[in-house]
């Protein structure tokens, strides 16, 4: 089982919107896959169309009353996609753990106690560095970090590393990043150029090649409760995040790789006209 949590403190660069597609990617390519969500605001639960009116067991419960977490996990409209919700009740999880100890392992125990198999655990940190985000950091095993195509692009990663650094060495001595994906981008811009220039300057390496547009589709799809595969499968953000995905499974071409330059530049409407040509 592979544990990859979705983080960055910094709030709405596409944390949540990546959680919920590269885990439904990595489900449609046949690997059975949980998603946890592990903020408060729940929009990776609505993002895979639970309704929150009907949660019964949330990820608070398994955090905060150490319930099994197996009475948790939902099923989605994807066959090997599962979902542990989250509700408004976590808010009080981080005052409420504070005293509590081993406080920094309860998502660790429980996933350590899960007896469904599966091959991906994607899990969804909130825009903070408290205590859900430390057990997120705590329990897995490698990071991926959505950073926004924007002014101020790089700002609070290195606390974002020093942390990463910290659970580390503290809480959990095999905390990888995974990679780095660069989101929302407008490649027309020289915003964005920058921005991505200085982000592969600061992560080599580890920067994704697929960089993810910023499209109306991928704005739209968590209205509707779906994730981006379900809403618009032939769309520009729905090839991108499936890119990403093989790029994380390990596959990628080169060709590909140029596509991802080649794509500068193109709107949704043009992808959809050229998509809807070659069909
Ligand atoms: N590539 C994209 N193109 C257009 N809109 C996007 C894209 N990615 C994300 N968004 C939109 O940007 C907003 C923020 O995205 P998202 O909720 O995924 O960020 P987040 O990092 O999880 O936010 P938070 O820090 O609040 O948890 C959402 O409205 C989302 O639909
Ligand atoms: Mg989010």
């Amino acid at each position: 089982m592979r544990k990859i949590a979705i983080c960055n403190q910094k709030g709405g660069v596409a944390k949540t919107t990546s959680a919920i597609n590269i885990a439904s990617y990595l489900a449609l390519k046949g690997k059975k896959t949980l998603l946890i969500d592990l903020d408060p605001q729940a929009n990776a639960t609505s993002g895979v169309g639970v309704d929150k009116r009907t949660i019964q067991h949330s990820i608070y419960n398994v955090l905060h009353e150490h319930i099994n977490i197996e009475q948790a996990i939902r099923d989605t409209e994807i066959e090997y996609l599962s979902v542990i919700p989250s509700n408004i009740n976590l808010t009080g999880a981080e005052v409420e753990l504070v005293n509590v100890m081993g406080r920094e392992y309860r998502l660790k125990k429980a996933l350590n106690e899960m007896k469904v198999p599966f091959d991906y655990v994607i899990i969804d940190c909130p825009p903070s560095l408290g205590l859900l985000t430390i057990n997120g950091l705590t329990a897995t095993d490698s990071i991926i970090i959505p950073i926004q195509c924007e002014y101020y692009a790089l700002e609070g990663l290195a606390q974002l590393m020093n942390t990463v650094k910290l659970i580390r060495d503290n809480l959990n001595d095999r905390l990888q990043v995974e990679g780095v994906l660069l989101t929302m981008a407008d490649q027309r811009t020289k915003l964005t150029k920058e921005v991505i220039g200085e982000v592969q300057k600061f992560f080599g390496n580890k920067v994704y090649k697929t960089i993810i547009p910023r499209t109306i589709k991928l704005t739209e799809a968590p209205g509707f409760g779906k994730p981006i595969p379900l809403y618009d499968p032939t769309s520009l953000g729905a090839k991108k995040y499936e890119d990403v995905t093989n790029e994380i499974l390990g596959i990628y071409s080169e060709s590909k790789n140029e596509e991802t330059t080649e794509d500068t530049g193109k709107t949704e409407e043009q992808h959809g006209k050229e998509v809807g040509e070659r069909a």
